[in-house]
């Protein structure tokens, strides 16, 4: 605000509404990048146990993932470890392709970069810790393995202006646009990301989020009330 000169908020907004650059930095400043490995851990036990090998037994060729608002990529690599303990048990697996998508660009190059503080990694096993971090010498840093983001395509993209991709069997849409929206952007969002789900594909919002009312066809899975099946259930 006293980069650009406004005295007062009211100014402030007056240059977002005339200047779309500065509307862009504005939104850009108000992102929170907020993320851990296995957020919501129950959630990735059953996704390990269950609704993975139930999707790998159903498409033999290929599993698509989208991660939308990935930030620095915490979830990514997460769904990452646990595809990769699976592989390694398996004779036969799906290719895989992950996009993962975020509207700020500083986040990505995190992400890319894969170097985390010692707080997004407290719900992880210590085995997993060992197998797939190097610490930075000296620092409370810790270097995620690169192998991990094979197969990883980071991209920049908005939720509400850009248009998505498709064939996804499984989209993350965890603790951004459901969280931080009104109902009409909310709505906007969602819908652009529901119509990219394949049939009976898995939505998983955040675990304190709920859909917008006008969310049909979706199931909710069991034991799980923020992760739901498109169709359904089988
Ligand atoms: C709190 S983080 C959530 C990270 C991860 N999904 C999780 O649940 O741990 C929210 C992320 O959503 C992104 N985001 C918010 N609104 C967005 C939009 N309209 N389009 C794309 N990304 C958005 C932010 O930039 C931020 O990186």
């Amino acid at each position: 605000m006293t980069a650009l000169g406004c005295r007062n908020i009211s100014e402030y907004l007056a240059v977002i509404d005339r200047e779309e650059e500065i509307r862009q930095q504005c939104e850009l400043l108000l992102t929170v990048s907020i993320s851990r490995f296995f957020r919501d851990r129950k959630f990735w036990e059953i996704l390990e146990k269950e609704l993975l090998p139930e999707m790998v037994k159903k498409n033999s060729d290929k599993i698509k993932i989208w991660s939308a608002g990935c930030a620095s990529g915490e979830e990514v690599y997460s769904f990452k470890m646990v595809w990769d303990g699976m592989k390694k048990h398996a004779v036969k697996f799906p290719k895989l392709e992950i996009i993962a998508t975020d509207m700020n660009p500083t986040y990505l190059a995190r992400a890319r970069a894969g170097i985390y503080s010692s707080s997004s990694l407290k719900e992880l096993t210590k085995d997993l810790k060992l197998k797939y971090f190097q610490q930075k010498p000296g620092k409370n840093l810790f270097m995620v393995n690169p192998t991990l983001g094979k197969d990883v395509s980071w991209k920049r993209h908005h939720l509400l202006s850009d248009p998505p991709d498709s064939g996804f069997n499984i989209i993350f849409l965890r603790n951004n646009v459901l969280t931080y929206y009104g109902d009409r952007l909310k709505n906007k969002a969602f819908n652009n990301v529901f119509s990219s789900l394949l049939p009976f594909g898995l939505l998983i919002i955040g675990s304190h989020e709920s859909l917008p009312s006008d969310s049909s066809d979706l199931t909710r899975v069991a034991r799980l009330p923020y992760v739901f099946r498109k169709g359904p259930n089988p």
